[in-house]
C-alpha cells in the first residue's frame, strides 16, 4: 500500500495559525512530521493548530515571525528552529498578503511594496536559510506557496501578480540550483480555497456564484485539498518532481470561459 509517510522529518510553516498554513500544518503531523508554525498577530489561534499537531503523536512548535520582509527577523527564526527542533527537512513557505485593491496608477507606493516583500522578499530569506542546513544534510524540500495569479493577471492586484510571478520565477531557479545537493523545491498555485484571504467573497452569495463560475470543478476548494497536496509533494512519493509549479485549483487555469464558443 502507498501512503504518504513523514516520519521523523522535521517542518517549518510560515503563517501556520489560519487558512493554508494550519491546513498544511494538519495535513504534515497527520503524515507523521514535526510541525513548527509562526504567526504574526494571532497566538491563540498557534495554540489550536499547535493542539491539532500535537493530536497525531508528533511534536508542535510555536514561533512569533513579526515581519517576514525583515532579514534579521527571520534569521532569528532559524536560531529558534535550530535549537528547539534541531534541524529541518521542510520549509513551507506560506506567510503572504494580497495587500488592498487598487489600480496601478491610484495605488499607494508603500503598500504596492510591501506585498512584494512579504510575498517575495518573506519567502527568498526563508529559502536562504533552509537551504544553508539542508544541504548540509544532502536533502529537503521547499513548498513555495504561489497562486493560479502567477499565471492570471488580476486587476487591483498588481504587487500579488507580481510577487507571485517572481515567486515561480524564483522557485525554479532556485531548484535547478540544488538539485544536485538533494533539495526539491517546488511552487503549488492554490486557486479559490475557502481560507481567511478571501472570505469577504466566499462568504457573500453573489462572490460565491461568481467565483464558482470560474472554476470548472464548480466550486471553491477547502484548505485540506491544499494540505494533502503539499503532504504528497513533501514525501519521497514525489521524489523526481521538482522546479514546477503545480496548481491545485479545480481547474481555474483551464479558461473556463472557453467551455462553449470560441
Ligand atoms: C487569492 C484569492 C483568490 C484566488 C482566486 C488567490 O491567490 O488569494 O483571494 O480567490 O487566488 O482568484
Amino acid at each position: 500500500m502507498i501512503s504518504i509517510e513523514l516520519q521523523g522529518r522535521k517542518a517549518l510553516i510560515t503563517g501556520g495559525d489560519s487558512g493554508l498554513g494550519a491546513a498544511t500544518a494538519k495535513s504534515l503531523a497527520e503524515a507523521g512530521a514535526d510541525v513548527a508554525i509562526t504567526y504574526r498577530f494571532k497566538s491563540d489561534a498557534a495554540e489550536k493548530v499547535a493542539e491539532v499537531i500535537r493530536s497525531y503523536g508528533v511534536n508542535a512548535y510555536i514561533f512569533r515571525l513579526d515581519n517576514i520582509s525583515k532579514k534579521e527577523e527571520v534569521d532569528a527564526l532559524f536560531q529558534q528552529v535550530d535549537q528547539q527542533l534541531g534541524g529541518l527537512d521542510i520549509l513551507v513557505n506560506n506567510a503572504g498578503t494580497d495587500g488592498p485593491r487598487a489600480m496601478c496608477a491610484d495605488s499607494d507606493i508603500a503598500a504596492w511594496c510591501q506585498v512584494v516583500e512579504i510575498d517575495l522578499f518573506g519567502p527568498y530569506y526563508c529559502a536562504r536559510k533552509a537551504v544553508e542546513r539542508m544541504r548540509k544534510q544532502e536533502h529537503g524540500v521547499i513548498i513555495n506557496t504561489s497562486s493560479v495569479h502567477e499565471f492570471i493577471p488580476w486587476a487591483g492586484y498588481s504587487a500579488y501578480t507580481s510577487a507571485k510571478a517572481g515567486l515561480s520565477m524564483f522557485s525554479k531557479t532556485l531548484a535547478q540550483e540544488v538539485a544536485t545537493l538533494g533539495i526539491r523545491v517546488i511552487a503549488i498555485a492554490p486557486g479559490a480555497i475557502k481560507t481567511p484571504i478571501n472570505a469577504n467573497v466566499w462568504q457573500d452569495p453573489k462572490g460565491l456564484a461568481d467565483l464558482d463560475d470560474k472554476i470548472p470543478m464548480g466550486r471553491v476548494g477547502e484548505p485540506d485539498e491544499v494540505g494533502h497536496a503539499i503532504a504528497f509533494l513533501c514525501s519521497d512519493l514525489a521524489s523526481y518532481i521538482t522546479g514546477i509549479t503545480i496548481p491545485v485549483d479545480g481547474g481555474m487555469l483551464l479558461y473556463p470561459d472557453f467551455r462553449q464558443g470560441g
